[in-house]
């Protein structure tokens, strides 16, 4: 089968690869029908994340038909089209019985913090992802949804990340009726956070980013107010003066590792490799919210330690929050947001590429190239 592999930082191409076959009972092959890149893929694309090897390959967010199942398989059968959360989880353990199904307890041999993600590296459980023709889905009876007949393709891909995972990023929040939101990112997680904070009863949302295209789109799908950290000399009082002096309620970090604003956090993070990821806008979230307020981080960060500024939230009593998103608990809220009318997660994808061109797909979303915002890829194109 033809599948995206990973070949070293910066280079991936597509390629043939052998076909995943059932390992267990309760695993599915699925055929890939789209497949997203998400801005997580970056970091490992980057060469970021520990233990990404070569051959690996990369899509946490897919959608597909199944083409085969276990014998164990129960909720599944043949030619089922499902929606695949990016987390591969039990569905048993004591963290899975709680609904922190991005932390479950049995599927990943390599760490104990998080848990199963397809096709993130070796340091997330080594499983393939979706960026292929074919998909090996473990534990499918637990995963896996059937995608409703009146929710479009397009939309149930965004729900398997970055869409729920925005949605949990406004949810982690605790907004109150009439709360000021601030979001950091305006990428397709910051968007689907600042859209869902109307959602949760925000009064006013801000979205803070340096790139005009995805600003715009904020104003646009978003309804934000805007602010582009690049002109305005120091973001944290651009914020306060914008928000009474007092600061907003509440912050998302929709930015993670790879924020940019602050050379020598840049240095020590991505060239030096002294702390896992720059924390630029995690620190911007916790100056630029007011004392008691809270800041939920979706922004993905690496195992080691990060220069966050720890103090300033202890002293002004902020409340941090922050997960790998677990998508499927989202789902039955947001389909019924989609079916009401309320929200196409769709709007945020911009470009379709066929797998063979996806070296070109993860250059033109690294560089942030021809306004992209979310890519999709199409195996049979
Ligand atoms: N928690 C989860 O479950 C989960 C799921 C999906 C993605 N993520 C993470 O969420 C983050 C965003 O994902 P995405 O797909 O939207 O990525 P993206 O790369 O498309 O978007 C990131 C945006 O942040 C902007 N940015 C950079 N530095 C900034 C700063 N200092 N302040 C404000 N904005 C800044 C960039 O210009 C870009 O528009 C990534 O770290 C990703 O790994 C986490
Ligand atoms: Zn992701
Ligand atoms: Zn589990």
């Amino acid at each position: 089968m033809k599948a995206m592999t990973y070949r070293g930082p910066y280079k991936v191409r597509a390629e043939s690869k052998p076909e995943p076959k059932i390992e267990h009972p309760n695993d599915a092959i699925v055929r890939v029908e789209l497949a997203a890149i998400c801005g997580s893929d970056l970091h490992l694309y980057h060469g970021m994340m520990p233990d990404t090897r070569v051959g690996h390959t990369f899509g946490h967010e897919f959608i597909g038909r199944v083409e085969q199942v276990g014998g164990s398989v129960q909720n599944l059968k043949v030619g089922d089209r499902v929606m695949v959360p990016f987390n591969i989880y039990c569905g048993s353990c004591y963290f899975c019985a709680r609904g922190l199904f991005s932390n479950c307890h049995n599927v990943n041999p390599n760490a104990t913090a998080i848990g199963g993600i397809y096709g993130y590296s070796h340091s997330t459980g080594g499983y393939d992802g979706g960026q292929a023709e074919l998909v090996r889905v473990p534990f499918a009876d637990v995963g896996p949804g059937i995608i409703p007949d009146d929710i479009p393709d397009e939309d149930a891909l965004l729900l398997t990340d970055a869409f729920s995972t925005g949605y949990f990023g406004a949810q982690l929040a605790d907004i109150a009726e009439g709360d000021t939101a601030v979001v950091f990112g305006a990428g397709p997680v910051g968007l689907a956070a600042a859209r869902s904070c109307w959602l949760m009863g925000a009064g006013r949302v801000i979205v803070v980013d340096h790139l005009d295209y995805r600003l715009r789109k904020a104003q646009e799908f978003a309804l934000a107010e805007t602010v582009a950290f690049s002109q305005v000399g120091d973001i944290v009082r651009e914020l306060k003066n914008m928000t009474g002096g007092l600061g907003a309620d509440v912050a998302v970090d929709a930015v993670g590792a790879e924020a940019d604003g602050h050379v020598m956090q840049h240095v020590t993070s991505a060239k030096l490799k002294l702390q896992g990821g720059s924390p630029v806008a995690l620190n911007w979230a916790i100056d630029s919210v007011r004392k008691g307020g809270t800041v939920s981080v979706m922004g993905a960060y690496g195992p080691m330690f990060s220069a966050v500024r720890f103090g300033d939230a202890m002293n002004k009593g902020l409340t941090l929050r922050m997960n790998q998103a677990p998508v499927k608990r989202q789902w039955p809220r947001l389909f019924e947001h989609i079916r009401a009318g309320h929200l196409r997660p769709s709007e945020l994808i911009t470009h379709r590429i066929p797998l063979d061109h996806i070296a070109e797909g993860y250059h033109i979303f690294s560089s942030k190239l021809d306004d992209i915002i979310k890519p999709v890829i199409v195996p049979a194109a």
